[in-house]
């Protein structure tokens, strides 16, 4: 018999793929439940679940039900839930996001109450609160022609935010506003208020992406002017990732992001290379919607490409996933 390749006549790596066994021995990576942060939106404004359209099988929750969905997926093995905020009312400097009594610190307490092993994560930003949509501070010019999002300004008040949030129970604060130096503020603040327990994991490479468009509907987010290609990342840009992530694990990040996860995996892989802390990858509503879709058209085995999805996500390097899949990924792993 001629072997297939005369140089290596006894190179055949089609031997360990030769059983479900075998393969499973030699897998270089194992998608786990235990890596999943599920995303969950808490509306003020409502007081029974609301279908989120652009998102099949999410919802947004009022604060009542939110522990009860908090505990539906603990028993799924999910650790970590991360909270977004709807207010009832929205201003121009986001003053919701700082409210004490607001639905997100609401909903830290009643999570920690009902289901004290889970970990509570929040989404610290300011654009569900402002009404410009916007994730900071704005500056409209007198002639009202531009409006310019403003750095230092910003910084006090997602510092107040974070501070809120920890005071309420959070675990771990997550700023995903991409203004320069706001993860050293946020730092100093909860040092100075004694959350010094408080971890930061910061939405470092964050990018502009288009993937973000059902989620602004799901919080009620989308800037009324303009976009947001001032302070979150170039698509175009790998190098400029690497520098993001250095000056957030350099000013206190506790875990870094990469943001989207799936058209970003070169990115992903390049940041786990580079950094020691724990690298966590957020699968966005627009990667999640883009399966539900085709999946509901009959076009894609959904079970598979969502898993596939995660897979290549940790094959990348990410320790920890965030992912409107959660609950259904982790049935589907749980069933083998
Ligand atoms: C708010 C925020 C966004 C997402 C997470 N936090 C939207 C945005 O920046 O416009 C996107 C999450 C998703 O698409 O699932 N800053
Ligand atoms: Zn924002």
């Amino acid at each position: 018999m001629t072997p297939p390749d005369a140089r290596f006549p006894a190179v055949r790596p089609r031997r360990l793929r030769q059983s479900d066994t075998l393969r499973r021995m030699v897998r270089e990576h194992r998608l786990r439940a235990e890596q999943f942060i599920f995303p969950l939106f808490v509306s003020e404004k409502i007081s029974r679940p609301q279908p989120i359209a652009a998102m099949p099988g999410q919802s947004q929750w009022p604060v009542a039900a939110i522990a009860d969905e908090a505990a539906r997926v603990a028993d799924l093995g999910i650790p970590a839930v991360l909270l977004f905020g709807i207010p009832a009312a929205k201003d121009a400097v986001g003053s919701g996001a700082w409210n004490d009594e607001g639905g997100v610190q609401q909903a830290i307490r009643a999570i920690k109450a009902a289901v004290p092993g889970m970990l509570v994560i929040t989404d610290v930003c300011l654009c569900e609160y402002t009404d410009h949509g916007h994730c900071g501070a704005l500056r409209v010019a007198p002639d009202g022609t531009t409006a310019t999002v403003e750095n230092d300004p910003t910084l006090a008040l997602l510092a107040r935010e974070a501070v809120s949030h920890a005071a309420a129970g959070a675990d771990i604060v997550a700023p995903s506003d991409m203004m320069d130096g706001r993860v050293g503020a946020i730092r100093s603040a909860l040092d100075a208020d004694g959350f010094t327990g408080t971890a930061i994991m910061a939405y470092s490479a964050k990018y502009a992406s288009a993937l973000y468009g059902p989620f602004r509907d799901a919080a009620e987010s989308a800037p009324q002017v303009g976009d947001r290609r001032s302070y979150q990342m170039d698509p175009a840009n790998g190098r400029e990732a690497l520098r993001e992530v250095d000056l957030d694990v350099a000013e206190g990040a506790d875990i870094v992001m990469v943001k989207p996860a799936t058209l970003y995996l070169d990115v992903l892989a390049a940041v786990r290379a580079r950094v020691t802390v724990p690298v966590a990858a957020y699968h966005v509503s627009g990667e999640y919607s883009m399966i539900k879709a085709a999946a509901r058209n009959g076009w894609l085995d959904e079970r598979r490409t969502a898993l596939e999805a995660l897979t290549s996500i940790t094959r990348a390097g990410a320790d920890l996933i965030i992912t409107y899949y959660a609950p259904e990924a982790a049935r589907w792993l749980r069933e083998g």
